[in-house]
């Protein structure tokens, strides 16, 4: 969400006449936009508004003013204390304010500084005004903020609460998109499938609204994340076969293997229930990729806890897992917690999940050696002289072939890593 609220202001700038630069030193405009979901992005975002603001501060009075942005969660988070603490931030805008990053940039010309964080509740902010494209996926905002306030989350707090995009402006983003050439859209919202739209006295849940895109000529693919467990209905595990555009991947973040956590975790559902879904979507659809997050050493997480974390991962048989290590969040629940977990066990803890996962990973990826994929062709791969795309899985492919960019290329799976297969591309000729 946070990539694409920059991208969004990059767009929205370059509507306005602004040219990106790779070098800070040219720039007029420098925004950090941030993350406040764990404390080490805090931190990164502290330092590097510290940078610009020093560059800022060394440009000579015959250059034209440099204008500084803090955006983001860490910015609706600290508000006009970041001000006092940065001088030479002259915008301060929060996460549903970043819309406006345009008209706010003017508005600092005249005021000197701007702080923009009180929320935004209409369509506005969800303007997105993305310029023709030749890029192969775009990320589309459907949803936005949260109602479900986990015991250690802070987005509840900055991004607000559910608020759903009209589906018509949804649908008319992708047509343009599609348009554009882009061939794969996925969906956005912190909690994506509570998503339902009444604006035009129907209403339209995500299941809907997939239909509706599954008819768009010249979309190849169609994703949506992040899916909480708790709201995850039998209607729309059915999307998954009722659409073929519909990737046959999930991103359902569990956080932890132990019901004794989840619960201190506030997150609405048992390790039984979740269990219960994943096996309800691989009837439906037996080859699905399922990919999970984790937090290790949560308040009170103790060796039984842990041992049932590695257990669940073992038994979910996960695609790829994102584990992180639990860290206070000021405004969440969870920070007053006692018999907080100590580094070093968080540590222990988190290398047990990323070698239990690299080994299932390993064998999942090791049975496709010998299939050919489908591969959305993405462009060149950091590999030297591959190409890289996805599957309809989400498995990164790095292959040899000259496949032209945005097509769906059938690649000859030869070899994988812990996080990618790679692999030829196979011409239809040949
Ligand atoms: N500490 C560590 N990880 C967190 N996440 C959210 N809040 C925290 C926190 N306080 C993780 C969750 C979520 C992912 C986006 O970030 O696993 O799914
Ligand atoms: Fe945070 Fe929980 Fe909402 Fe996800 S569902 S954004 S973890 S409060």
């Amino acid at each position: 969400m946070n990539e694409h609220d920059s991208e969004r202001m990059l767009s929205i700038l370059s509507d306005s006449g602004y040219v990106a630069t790779d070098n800070p030193k040219d720039a007029e405009v420098i925004i950090v936009n941030t993350c406040s979901v764990r404390e080490k992005a805090e931190q990164k975002a502290y330092s590097s508004i510290g940078r610009y603001v020093e560059l800022k501060k060394r440009k000579s009075e015959s250059e034209k003013k440099r204008v500084v942005v803090f955006s983001g969660c860490v910015a609706q988070q600290e508000g006009d204390e970041l001000l006092r603490r940065f001088r030479g931030v002259d915008i301060v805008v929060g996460p549903s304010q970043v819309h406006r990053i345009d008209e706010l940039i003017k508005q600092a010309e005249i005021d000197g500084t701007v702080v923009a964080v009180s929320p935004d509740v209409s369509q506005k902010r969800f303007r997105n005004p993305v310029k023709d494209t030749n890029g192969v996926k775009a990320f589309v905002t459907i949803m936005e903020g949260c109602n479900n306030f986990c015991s250690y989350c802070t987005v509840p707090y900055l991004r607000g609460r559910e608020i759903s995009r009209n589906a018509r402006h949804i649908i008319d983003e992708v047509y343009r998109l599609v348009a554009s050439g882009v061939k794969e859209v996925i969906l956005l919202g912190q909690n994506v499938n509570s998503y339902h739209d009444n604006s035009e006295g129907e209403l339209i849940t995500l299941y809907e609204l997939l239909a509706s895109l599954n008819d768009i000529k010249g979309l190849e693919r169609i994703r949506f994340i992040t899916s909480h467990p708790k709201d995850l209905t039998d209607k729309l595990m059915h999307a998954f076969t009722d659409f073929d555009k519909v990737c046959p991947h999930i991103h359902l973040p569990i956080q932890s293997g132990s019901n004794r956590i989840l619960k201190l975790m506030a997150r609405g559902y048992t390790v039984e229930e979740y269990m219960n879904k994943i096996e309800k979507i691989k009837t439906l659809r037996p080859d699905i990729a399922v990919t999970s997050d984790f937090i290790v050493g949560f308040p009170s997480e103790n060796a039984d806890d842990h041992k049932d974390t590695i257990f669940f991962i073992r038994r979910a048989n996960y695609d790829n897992i994102f584990s992180f290590k639990y860290s206070d969040r000021p405004l969440a629940r969870a920070s007053t917690y006692g018999d907080k977990v100590q580094m070093h066990v968080i540590s222990e803890r988190l290398k047990e999940l990323h070698y239990t996962q690299v080994g299932i990973t390993r064998k999942i990826y090791g049975a496709l050696v010998g299939t050919t994929q489908k591969v959305l062709v993405e462009g060149e791969s950091k590999k030297q002289g591959r190409q890289q795309g996805r599957t309809a899985h989400g498995r990164i492919v790095n292959f040899l072939g000259n496949a032209p960019k945005g097509t769906i290329a059938n690649v000859l799976i030869d070899d994988y890593s812990d996080n990618a297969l790679y692999g030829k591309h196979i011409p239809e000729e040949e």
